[in-house]
């Protein structure tokens, strides 16, 4: 199969899982690629002006908006979607773009409350689906609601075995609403290069250095990780530059990456299935009470099942206990802008901007959803001590106001 085969094929599958147009997907490297260049577009069509987006994500979603060229204004979060609230608030004349990520795979109804609010005004409303791949919000109609949708075969995203390749929705209703930046924005996803050839080889071989690196004893993985850095042959998930407010040049995907991701891309009904039953396990048989807290009482297919502990002492006692028994929790995002910039200065942030966010961060464990039901209510228990009772009646904890 060809580059313009495989990316057609990639483009029919996105558009089969979500019930949309494969002429309406581009494919990118990794998201922030795509990200990048929808930005820069915004940016040389529209003016320099900012984007609202929140802290609480990883740094890799706030820098295409630094380096397209545009300001990051910063809303706080909602506990019970870890995702912005509030960002009606904040927008000015400058307002170029609205960033709403559904955290974790929690759909963010605060869009709804964007969407209302920028109907008649000049501003893009970007929704990120990087932890809910092929998912996106919808109007009444059943239409993709967003003018942009970002999605991601990345590391630790849905699909566990793709590791590269992004894919960004342009919702054709842009069009009518603003045809210029529709084809300034398709034009330059188009005009994306293929990786060139030193990059290729990192692609190839990034599953076997990685395996290698995480089977090694845990005093060489650090040294072996940046003697392969040092040497340009490992592609990091997120490179040193990338917690400085910058990236590497964007392209698109090449056919490698293309044949990976349809090889895997058919696993997703049941990847979600699995991801919505541990869900369950855990919505059943965690105790919501004074260690932790759940943060989410529907179930839905989550990329990682949130709790909060009362200190982050607690937190990373359970943490540590967890991943003795050999699973594997992510602290997302612990800290904010994960894995954290060198300089906040650079991103325009402080922690004033989001006490909320600051706080969460430092008492969360997300709790993976994709080991097997078995493994899920091993989990459960290393976390329900005896000695904790069940709090009936309790309440989630509260929303921010
Ligand atoms: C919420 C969010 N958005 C966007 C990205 C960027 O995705 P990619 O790794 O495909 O560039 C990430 C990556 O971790 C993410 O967590």
């Amino acid at each position: 199969m060809n580059i313009s085969l495989s990316n057609l094929e990639v483009r029919k599958k996105l558009a089969k899982y979500s019930n949309t147009n494969p002429d309406d997907w581009f494919l990118c490297l990794k998201a922030r690629y795509g990200m990048a260049t929808v930005f820069k577009a915004i940016h040389d069509r529209m003016g320099t002006g900012e984007v609202i987006t929140c802290p609480y994500t990883c740094i890799t979603a706030v820098n295409p908006i630094i380096v397209g060229g545009l300001k990051p204004i910063y809303c706080d979060i909602d506990p019970s979607t870890l995702s912005m609230v509030g960002a009606s608030v904040l927008i000015k004349p400058r307002t170029r773009a609205i960033v709403v990520q559904h955290t974790l795979g929690i759909m963010n109804r605060e869009i709804q409350r964007v969407y209302k609010a920028i109907k008649d005004r000049n501003i893009v409303l970007v929704e990120d689906c990087a932890h809910c791949l092929a998912r996106m919000s919808l109007t009444h109609k059943l239409e993709p609601l967003a003018d942009i949708s970002i999605h991601s075969f990345g590391v630790e995203k849905v699909l566990q075995n793709t590791k590269f390749g992004g894919a960004i929705y342009v919702n054709p209703k842009l069009k009518d609403r603003n045809p210029k930046l529709y084809n300034d924005i398709i034009t330059a996803l188009l005009d994306l290069p293929e990786p060139p050839t030193s990059l290729n080889l990192k692609i190839r071989t990034y599953r076997t250095q990685n395996a290698i690196i995480q089977r090694l004893p845990g005093n060489l993985k650090g040294g072996v990780r940046s003697a392969l850095l040092k040497a340009h042959v490992f592609e990091p998930a997120v490179s040193a530059i990338e917690q400085e407010a910058d990236q590497g040049k964007a392209y698109t995907t090449n056919e490698f990456i293309n044949k990976t991701i349809l090889d895997h891309i058919d696993e997703l009904p049941s990847n979600y299935r699995r991801r919505e039953q541990n869900v369950d396990i855990y919505l059943k048989n965690l105790r919501h009470g004074r260690k932790f807290k759940l943060l989410v009482r529907e179930k839905s297919a989550l990329l990682a099942f949130p709790i909060v502990f009362e200190n982050t002492a607690k937190a990373t006692e359970a943490y540590q206990a967890l991943t003795a028994s050999g699973y594997f929790i992510r602290r997302w995002y612990s800290p904010l802008l994960y894995p954290g910039p060198t300089q906040n200065r650079y991103y325009y942030y402080e922690p004033s901007m989001a006490p909320i966010a600051e706080d969460i961060s430092t008492r969360i464990l997300c709790l993976p959803t994709n080991y097997s039901a078995a493994d899920t209510r091993k989990i459960v228990k290393i976390l329900n001590p005896v000695e904790n009772p069940v709090q009936k009646n309790s309440k989630p904890v509260e929303k921010s106001k």
